[in-house]
């Protein structure tokens, strides 16, 4: 891990001070992706998922689902139409703390109303430790077909323990679906180097860990290894908006172009495309984002 004075830190900011900036950043980062999720969301999700879930539906009931950190929508919408291929009524339980990233995934649902037929969204602004609160506090026992963490238990206070609460809210022959980022990829070799802000927002989360936590509690999984490319050529660019919001998004922090020492960022930007982080193709070059879906069946 690179040690970093308080000085070569300069002014910087986590991301999560600004909620707006955090979304930017993300969409020009995801934007910028090559063959994410394509060949996951058409192929994989529907045998390692939809095929695989061992649940029956008595007609007139619908299968519930829960989804934790979703964002704008755009991939729990995916995942909802393939289920529904199974499962014709669904009641999806949204949770999600940003109100800029429920208003994206509203404004989607609208643009796509005909294809969500039979699925509900029910959106709730929290973080998964408020709802857990809430739904304990109220006596709420319901529990769900499918639960999908995506990206999004950096966030919470508990990693594990908040594993074990959602296993206990899946009903048997459920699934549960987490995405984080791969051990091996560059996203998590530079957060780990570079660890701005430990132990405040972001708890620093890889596949390993997840299946480490899995494995404590014997609870049985399947990993699933999915490569994902960024390209970055643009934050080497001087002056490039997009190049500099993809540096806040890897980095997690708020204008590191402005707010972090010049020797702090020379550093950081020679990692970033130096051998741990990226390779270089064709004159780009392409950020390692290598993720990792475990999946769990009760
Ligand atoms: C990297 S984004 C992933 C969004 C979406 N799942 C996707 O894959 O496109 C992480 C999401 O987790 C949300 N989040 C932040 N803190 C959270 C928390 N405590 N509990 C649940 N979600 C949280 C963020 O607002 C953000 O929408």
């Amino acid at each position: 891990m690179a040690s970093i004075s308080t000085q070569e830190k300069g002014d910087i900011k986590s991301l999560f001070h600004d909620p707006d900036h955090y979304i930017k950043s993300f969409g020009v980062f995801v934007k910028a992706s090559t063959n994410i999720d394509s060949n996951w969301k058409e192929n994989v999700f529907n045998e390692a998922v939809v095929a695989k879930l061992q649940v029956n539906i008595p007609d007139g009931e619908e299968f519930a689902a829960l989804g934790v950190g979703v964002g704008s929508g755009k991939l729990d919408t995916k995942m909802m139409c393939k289920l529904r291929n199974r499962y014709p009524c669904i009641k999806n339980i949204a949770v999600e703390p940003a109100a800029g990233q429920i208003k994206l995934y509203k404004e989607l649902v609208t643009t796509m109303a005909d294809k969500l037929d039979g699925i509900t969204i029910d959106w709730r602004k929290q973080g998964l430790d408020e709802f857990r609160k809430a739904k304990v506090a109220r006596g709420d026992t319901t529990k769900y077909h499918f639960i999908s963490a995506i990206h999004s238990l950096y966030y919470v206070d508990d990693m594990e323990d908040s594993l074990k609460w959602l296993y206990e809210q899946l009903e048997d022959g459920g699934m549960m679906l987490i995405i984080t980022l791969s051990d091996d990829s560059g996203v998590w070799r530079l957060r780990n180097r570079y660890k701005f802000f430990e132990d405040r927002l972001v708890r620093f989360i890889n596949s390993e860990h997840i299946r480490q936590a899995f494995s404590k509690q014997k609870i049985p999984f399947t990993d699933y290894k999915q490569t994902a490319r960024v390209d970055i050529t643009d934050s080497f660019e001087e002056d490039s908006v997009d190049g500099q919001l993809k540096v806040d998004f890897i980095a997690q922090v708020m204008n590191f172009h402005t707010t972090a020492s010049p020797a702090l960022q020379r550093g950081l930007m020679e990692y970033l495309r130096g051998p741990d982080c990226s390779e270089h193709k064709d004159g780009k070059v392409l950020f390692n984002n290598n993720w990792d879906a475990v999946i769990v069946t009760k």
